[in-house]
């Protein structure tokens, strides 16, 4: 019997994790492991942890494991390892391949609105404003958010992950570069903000694109409905919508009032499923179908 354990099983990610491979049909076995488990012999390891943890647990076990589907941020932009949304590049799997990343969250949902519209746009560029859920920081910051008096009650914080030096926080710069990687478009200016706000579940961005020519909104809806797991709303749909469910949604489309070739629209999804959970098992389940 081929098996999956979920590292880190008890974090915000593990336990969507776990519910997430109660849908895959092929069958297979579950393992769990917590904090002090040590880690037996597997097909797959879905690396549920922080960044460090990741590549100690990741360095640990690579002769234990066929493969590693990591949910950090450590690997994710290292050239030999893919950052896979099975919807967009999963030829970036190969049969060389021994770990693979799944993508940042608010990236992720980024990318879901552009790829469809990649054969029919240039696009160089993108902007986008996030307003993010207190459950994309993990368990700690949702504690931290059910405390009475909590800085994020009421209140929306600029700062997501860390500054670095040339004044971007971390979450920004995962924004810019797992965008280009992903889409392999690796000229695509990414302007971004990344905010924080009081919202339990689902993260949302305000996007404007521009484009090479006049856009067709009618095409755009047209090609993101298409798209597995993508749906536009002429309606307007909000994070608490989109919660506990498997869809990304686009809602808002217009152009702009004076360049044609520019659109606006805003985009909002379950952070902790195609986020992160749900592409995790995603990735699972195409290497259980092709690889394992
Ligand atoms: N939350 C999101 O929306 C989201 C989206 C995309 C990606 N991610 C990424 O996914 C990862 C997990 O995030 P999260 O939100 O689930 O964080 P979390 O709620 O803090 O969970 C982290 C889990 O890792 C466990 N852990 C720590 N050290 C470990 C070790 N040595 N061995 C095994 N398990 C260990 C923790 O165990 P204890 O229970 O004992 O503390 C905890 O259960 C992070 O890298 C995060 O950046 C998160």
């Amino acid at each position: 019997m081929k098996t999956v354990g979920v590292i880190g099983a008890n974090g915000m990610v593990g336990r969507n994790t776990l519910a997430e491979l109660e849908k895959i049909k092929t069958p297979f076995q579950v393992k769990k492991f917590g904090r002090n488990d040590e880690i037996t012999p597997l097909d797959i390891a879905v690396l549920c942890t922080d960044n460090p943890v990741s590549r100690v647990l990741a360095g640990k076990i690579k002769d234990r494991v066929k493969f590693i589907v990591d949910m950090s941020s450590e690997f994710r932009l290292d050239p030999s390892v893919p950052l896979v949304i099975p919807e967009i590049n999963p030829h970036a799997i190969t049969p060389d391949t021994h770990l693979i990343a799944s993508p940042n969250c608010t990236t992720t949902g980024l990318v879901m609105s552009l790829a469809p519209l990649k054969p029919l746009y240039h696009m160089p560029e993108v902007f986008f404003c996030s307003y993010q859920a207190i459950s994309g920081g993990g368990k700690q910051l949702i504690d931290e958010f059910n405390k009475a008096g909590s800085y994020y009650e009421k209140n929306c914080v600029p700062l997501i992950g860390s500054i670095q030096p040339n004044g971007h926080t971390s979450e920004e710069l995962k924004g810019i570069y797992e965008t280009r990687k992903i889409l392999e478009l690796p000229d695509i200016k990414v302007y971004c903000h990344t905010v924080r706000v009081p919202v339990e579940v689902s993260h949302s961005l305000g996007v404007t694109l521009k484009t090479d020519k006049p856009v067709d909104l009618e095409e755009v809806k047209k090609a993101w409905n298409n798209f597995p797991n993508l749906r536009y709303s002429e309606s307007v749909i909000t994070p608490k919508e989109a919660a506990g469910k498997e869809t990304t949604f686009i809602c808002r489309l217009r152009a702009d009032v004076e360049d044609p070739r520019v659109i606006n629209y805003f985009i909002t999804f379950d952070n902790l499923l195609k986020g992160a959970a749900m592409n995790g098992r995603q990735i699972v389940e195409l290497l259980l179908e092709k690889y394992v």
